[in-house]
């Protein structure tokens, strides 16, 4: 089967050009190259297409020597395994040489051999990501689908290339939910059971690992229906028990359409994930996702916040009180557990202090405060925090009311 005019269609311009550019010169190396996995679904499924990934028979040493002269080129990284990044008139494009690979141990980082282009599709993942596109002058736009790639793009189905793909790499079973809910698939039967099986696996797979595919889970447009489903088929207690998928606060940060800010959507996905943490032990779960500080520090005060909903169901609590619950917390912290808190006084309190509270100040500064005739020092940051207490509580609303409270506090020190 010929795809050309897919390949056309959805390589236009200078990305096209590039890719001719490099088959010609391929070709006068005696190299055949392939456009492969993600690429190949993509442009057959219509999908927007990110990455050009392309496959080498042979290793390209030479051609990518002779990429070097052509101007506007950059050649970034070169790994141990035969892969190049290449930027060539400012499109981006993965070249790697066919490999072969095999795991010693479940979880382990296979071992690479060079192999041929058939060798390379079937050591990946799943049917519709091993398929290629022949970019070779002669059979320029031929569909190599050894293993039924395109059918199950037609069914809409994610299929394992083979029964231990799971045991083998079980970050393939994050893939599966990734693909699964962004492409609206459904898990061919025996891939299902195998998954199932295959979740026990997760424990062999490195932080890092876990956490990398993760990120990849969070920074897609339906990350939500993702974890839900990691939630659902337990793979993210699997993954460590504390991690849970709380779909009431997932609905809401899929509701707020928060794509432009990314680091807070990730941290509200984190957050929302932890919920039931307190019960585990936290650091537990900083070690098995090696979370970054700023993770790290979102995960402890998720717990912090869950510790005090208690004290924060009460519906009397001043709020200078609900402020000292709160203050100094990370504030995704606090708002994964609004958005997941039951309790609609708890809820009301963390909503309260993210919306107002939070952001009261006294009117009077530091130096207003010595102006008056406090001595620097420490009185000064206690007076400050009674004066925001008082403003929190209402107790204050002029600066005048702020003098006469600084004024009442001078003299009681002087009695
Ligand atoms: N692959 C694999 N097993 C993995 C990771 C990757 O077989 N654990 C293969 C798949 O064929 C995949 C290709 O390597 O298509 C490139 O990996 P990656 O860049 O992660 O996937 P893409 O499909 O390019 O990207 P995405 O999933 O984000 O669309």
């Amino acid at each position: 089967m010929n795809v050309s005019d897919r390949l056309e269609e959805r390589l236009t311009g200078v990305r096209l050009a590039v890719l001719r550019e490099l088959s010609q010169l391929a070709d006068g190396h005696d190299i055949d190259l392939y456009l492969v996995g993600g690429s190949v679904r993509d442009i057959l499924a219509n999908a927007p297409l990110n990455d050009i990934d392309i496959m080498a028979s042979d290793n390209p040493e030479r051609l990518i020597a002779s990429i070097h002269g052509r101007g506007e080129v950059e050649i970034r990284k070169a790994s141990a395994f035969g892969t190049w990044s290449l930027t060539l008139r400012a499109v981006e494009v993965d070249l790697a040489t066919a490999r072969r690979e095999t795991y010693v141990h479940p979880g382990a980082l296979p071992k690479v051999f060079p192999g041929t282009v058939e060798d390379d599709l079937a050591r990946r993942d799943f049917t519709i990501n091993a398929m290629a596109i022949s970019l070779t002058k002669d059979s320029w736009g031929d569909l190599l689908d050894p293993h039924g790639g395109l059918g199950d793009l037609e069914g809409g189905l994610i299929r394992v290339l083979h029964d231990r793909s799971f045991e083998d790499d079980a970050t393939r079973i994050l893939r599966a939910v990734r693909y699964t809910c962004r492409l609206n698939f459904q898990l061919e039967s025996c891939t299902g059971s195998l998954l199932e099986k295959g979740i026990e696996y997760l424990r062999t797979i490195s932080p890092d690992r876990v956490r990398h595919e993760m990120e990849r889970i969070f920074r897609e447009p339906c990350a939500c229906a993702m974890l839900e489903m990691a939630g659902r088929s337990g793979v993210l207690t699997a993954i460590h028990p504390g991690l849970r998928a709380d779909s009431v606060a997932l609905r809401v940060i899929d509701a707020q359409a928060m794509q432009k800010d990314r680091a807070r959507r990730d941290g509200l996905m984190l957050g929302s994930m932890v919920q039931s943490i307190a019960e585990y032990n936290v650091e537990s779960i900083v070690e098995r996702l090696n979370l970054n500080a700023d993770w790290a520090r979102l995960v402890r005060d998720v717990a912090t916040v869950r510790e005090r909903l208690r004290e924060l169901e009460d519906e009397d609590l001043t709020r200078s009180r609900v402020y000292r619950l709160l203050h100094g917390l990370h504030e995704n912290a606090i708002e994964s557990c609004a958005m997941a808190e039951r309790n609609r006084k708890a809820k009301g309190w963390l909503r309260l202090y993210l919306d107002e509270l939070q952001h009261m100040r006294p009117l009077l500064t530091g130096s207003d405060l010595m102006a008056l005739g406090v001595k620097e020092g420490p009185a000064v940051g206690q007076l400050l925090t009674e004066l925001l207490d008082a403003r929190l509580d209402g107790l204050v609303e002029s600066v005048e009311d702020e003098e006469e409270l600084v004024r009442r506090a001078l003299s009681d020190l002087s009695v």
